[in-house]
């Protein structure tokens, strides 16, 4: 065994053992580093995260992602505490919508439509929102609400994919995923040109053109589930980079190839394990929602929670 692999294992094992010391759950969400997903007690997309913070009994929650995961966690779980192992972990997408401007948004489209948002928000976003919802479940909340007319923010790319999905018009917001944005329909098209006898799965957060190309889109957990089941042998994977670590893990016999190779997000690789274990140590960057806005945007998740979950649509590729 290499020194670099003794001295990641070391690592592990001290963090697993500080995590236990300190009653404390380690949550990793799928584009994490491989290094820091082997050790989580649960690693998953945006929804199965928040599932987890709301129902877990651990004292304190080690939050292995970006900024708003964590904060959904102290949302959901007011007495617990939560720690984000580096703040700069942030959302860009997030950060392309504020409180203000969606109050403003709001007034100008009236009482009658409901604002649906996507859980890359901060907490004062989600406190203006009806519900929330996620890459996987936007389709079923979309659906719940008894309104003709809804706004989805802030990721237009989503609010798109779930308009193909409803009879409702769904308005959106101007905001993407810079990582997923990126990804153009001609690499895809190349990849597919490429590899001819390969399956495409794509991300909801891409364009509207490159999910055409796809043969199957679905939230980042959704993704394991489908290269589990699909009888294919090599798949293009459209999201970024960290799924390929447990995608390849589960499934050694199949090829994944990433569709291009700037789909990694660097909010998602800040997170070192020299950093869950300095966090852990001095219980360091503890994330907090002031309590007028927290009881506000629990609303908007609680509902989400609790919106009936139907089959994710079954995706058809264009002119397949
Ligand atoms: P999901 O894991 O919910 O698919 O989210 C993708 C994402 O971009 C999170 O930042
Ligand atoms: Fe935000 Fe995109 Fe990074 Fe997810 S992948 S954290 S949506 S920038």
């Amino acid at each position: 065994m290499s020194a670099v692999l003794d001295e990641t294992r070391e690592l592990q094992g001290e963090i697993r053992q500080l995590l236990k010391t300190r009653k404390a759950i380690l949550l990793a969400h799928n584009y994490q580093r491989g290094e820091i997903q082997d050790i989580a007690d649960f690693g998953g997309d945006s929804l199965a995260l928040s599932q987890q913070a709301a129902q877990t009994d651990a004292e304190l929650i080690v939050f292995c992602g970006v900024h708003f995961m964590a904060e959904s966690a102290a949302i959901l779980s007011p007495n617990k505490t939560v720690l984000l192992p580096r703040l700069e972990a942030g959302c860009p997408m997030a950060d392309m919508i504020t409180a203000d401007r969606l109050r403003a948004k709001k007034a100008e489209l009236g009482p009658d439509v409901p604002v649906v948002t996507y859980v890359n928000s901060t907490a004062e976003v989600k406190a203006e929102s009806d519900i929330c919802c996620t890459s996987s479940n936007v389709v079923s909340v979309v659906n719940s609400l008894a309104a003709e007319r809804v706004l989805c923010a802030p990721d237009m790319n989503l609010a798109k994919y779930a308009q193909r999905f409803t009879a409702k018009r769904v308005e959106y917001w101007k905001g993407f995923c810079p990582t997923h944005h990126l990804l153009k329909p001609e690499t895809v098209a190349a990849m597919r040109q490429r590899y001819p006898d390969a399956m495409v799965a794509a991300h909801p957060e891409c364009l509207p053109e490159a999910l055409d190309l796809a043969d199957h889109v679905c939230s980042t957990s959704g993704m394991y589930e489908y290269a589990r089941k699909s009888p294919a042998r090599r798949f293009i994977i459209c999201t970024e980079e960290g799924i390929l670590h447990r995608l390849r893990k589960e499934n050694p016999d199949k090829e994944f190839i990433l569709a291009d190779e700037n789909l990694i997000c660097p909010n998602m690789k800040v997170t070192t394990l020299e950093d869950v274990r300095e966090a852990l140590t001095g219980m360091k960057n503890v994330i907090t929602v002031p309590e007028n806005i927290r009881q506000r945007a629990k609303r908007a998740l609680d509902r989400m929670l609790a919106a009936p979950r139907d089959v994710p649509p079954a995706w058809r590729r264009l002119n397949a």
